[in-house]
């Protein structure tokens, strides 16, 4: 009796541990679009996105472009002006840019 309560909690804790190790590894692997962002845009961006070279916060841009399209100028760059990203990222760090250059949409008009 004691004995196989012993044995219960120890596979009760050794369930939790395996249920938490996906959570711990897909936060791990999840890549920080505003980190991305700092180090590789926001120099010619600015951090919010709002630069005289162009302002990626403007809703009448963002309604232009649709994900795919982020992803392309990230991936293509536009020649003589934003450099070609392409093999710097890999796709979820894509996915976390478009995420973030989302987020930056201004509110207003
Ligand atoms: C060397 C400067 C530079 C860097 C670094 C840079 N950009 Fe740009 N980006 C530009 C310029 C300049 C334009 C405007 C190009 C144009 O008008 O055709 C632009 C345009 C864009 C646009 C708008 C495209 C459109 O069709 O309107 C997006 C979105 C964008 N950049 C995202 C990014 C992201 C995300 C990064 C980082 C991974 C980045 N840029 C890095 C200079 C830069």
């Amino acid at each position: 009796m004691r004995k196989s309560m012993f044995a219960g909690i120890k596979s009760g804790i050794a369930a939790l541990g395996m249920s938490l190790l996906p959570v711990l590894s897909v936060a791990a692997e999840t890549p920080d679009g505003a980190q991305l962002f700092r180090e590789n845009c926001s120099v010619c961006h600015g951090i919010g996105g709002r630069s005289s070279l162009k302002d990626i916060s403007d809703p009448a841009l963002q309604d232009a472009i649709s994900d795919q399209g982020i992803a392309e100028q990230i991936r293509h760059g536009t020649p003589g002006r934003m450099p070609s990203f392409k093999g710097d990222f890999n796709e979820a760090e894509i996915a976390a840019l478009v995420r973030y250059v989302r987020a930056l949409r201004r509110r207003e008009r």
